[in-house]
């Protein structure tokens, strides 16, 4: 799928967003290695802290389904900012495709990164090189 398909994924996921507290929606989609697609969108709780980001119910719904490796995720927001994965979302993105691509999409802009360049060092109980 391409970049431009995979973005309107993420759009797409957005609607599924239930954000009452903050009032900022995100959205992901998530593409695997074997093409399948998966989308998700953050989910509030009244106990701010269960809440849930955009990118961990897309991996969690991939992984759930048996995808492993991982090609790219495009994430969307609404205006101003860009949302960028918090920490905990990069770290559970980098358990199965450190060297995956990071799309962030703020209206009509875009910046691209590889997730090793938004975590490095990161954390994994297997001996390192
Ligand atoms: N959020 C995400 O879904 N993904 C991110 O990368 C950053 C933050 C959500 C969590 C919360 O619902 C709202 O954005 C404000 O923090």
């Amino acid at each position: 799928m391409s970049l431009d398909a995979l973005i309107t994924e993420a759009r797409r996921a957005l609607e599924g967003s239930y954000a009452p507290y903050s009032r900022f929606r995100v959205g992901a989609a998530l593409l695997a290695e074997d093409g399948r697609v998966f989308r998700g969108a953050n989910v509030e709780n009244a106990s701010y802290g269960l809440t849930m980001c955009a990118e961990r119910a897309a991996v969690f719904r991939a992984v759930n389904e048996g995808a492993r490796h991982f090609v790219r995720i495009a994430i969307v927001s609404d205006p101003p900012a860009w949302p960028y994965p918090c920490g905990a979302c990069r770290q559970v993105l980098a358990e199965f495709s450190p060297e995956m691509e990071v799309v962030v999409v703020r209206g009509r802009e875009m910046r691209r990164f590889r997730l090793d360049e938004l975590l490095p060092h990161t954390f994994h109980l297997e001996e390192s090189p």
